[in-house]
């Protein structure tokens, strides 16, 4: 059975959702989305996902499409409609639709769409058994800061570290690691120092990053934001990424080097058991 997806304003079977051939998200990139998890029926650091909605889309002067209870509201909706116990929920807004132009008319009415995606996102083989990260240039835009759908740079980074037998990659910009395709970078220090790039316009403020650094505070490991060289994560304790599709997964190989003795590090489960627990006990329960 296929899901339920929103379309501007409408519930409907995603085989019936339909958009303009001259959407600018479709022509140009010119689109803004985010994805919350969604784990034992509930939704994983939504707030932080919607404060990044909302500056994403003021980043580009495009309107919230529907004010954000309504926002939330569609995400339960959605949820309840398909039965969404674990998966994702994605959400896009473009600037709406116009005849193909670089300079957009003023007035334009945002088009919405937002689906569910079922799939396990706790205790999958790559948090239990680590996963192999392929070193590639740093193709992406200077904006990386504002979550676009623009992901180009991505997508050929990724498909080539999975054709050359890695699962992911890491980005490398002026001799440092930006970040994960989908990902925040972490390393672990032999002296025990989480280490990750801090926030700016390389890189995309992550939800989880920003949850995970929490949890460091909360129980006594230091952590550190600076950038860091492939060469230093090669020659790390421990690594490990952080996103809302993977939460915390240990990162066991960068290139050809594996990382401490190539299994999962002791204090990336620690901060990876932490994150689950802190996730499960602290979100509102879906009304659905
Ligand atoms: N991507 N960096 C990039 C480039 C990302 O695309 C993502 C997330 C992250 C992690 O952000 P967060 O912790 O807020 O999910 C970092 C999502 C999962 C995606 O594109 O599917």
């Amino acid at each position: 059975m296929g899901r339920i997806v929103y379309c501007n304003g409408v519930f409907t079977p995603e085989e019936d959702a339909r958009i303009s051939i001259f959407d600018r998200g479709f022509l140009f990139g010119d689109a803004i989305y985010e994805v919350t998890a969604v784990i034992a029926g509930r939704l994983i650091d939504n707030d932080l996902h919607l404060d990044r909605f909302e500056r994403s889309l003021a980043a580009l002067s495009i309107p919230m499409p529907v004010p954000r209870p309504e926002l939330e509201h569609i995400q339960f909706e959605l949820m309840a409609r398909n039965a969404l116990m674990e998966g994702t929920i994605y959400l896009q807004v473009s600037r709406g639709e116009a005849d193909r132009d670089f300079v957009y008319p003023a007035g334009l009415k945002p088009n919405f769409i937002a689906f569910t995606q079922a799939k396990k996102l706790a205790d999958t083989p790559a948090q239990r058994n680590g996963i192999a990260v392929n070193l590639a240039r740093d193709l992406r835009w200077a904006r990386r800061d504002i979550k676009t759908a623009m992901l180009l740079g991505q997508v050929l980074a990724k498909h080539e570290a999975r054709a050359k037998g890695y699962d992911d990659v890491w980005m490398v910009e002026d001799g440092l690691v930006t970040e994960g395709s989908s990902s925040t970078a972490f390393i672990i220090t032999a002296d025990n120092q989480v280490v990750t790039r801090p926030n700016s316009q390389s890189t995309l403020p992550g939800c989880t990053r920003k949850a995970v650094l929490r949890l460091c505070e909360t129980h006594g490991l230091h952590f550190e934001e600076r950038a860091f060289t492939p060469a230093e994560a090669q020659a790390a304790t421990e690594a490990f990424v952080t996103s809302a599709s993977s939460f915390v997964t240990p990162v066991v190989r960068i290139g050809e080097v594996a990382i401490g003795d190539g299994r999962p590090g002791p204090l990336t489960c620690r901060l990876q058991a932490y994150y689950i627990e802190a996730a499960l006990g602290s979100v509102p329960v879906s009304p659905a």
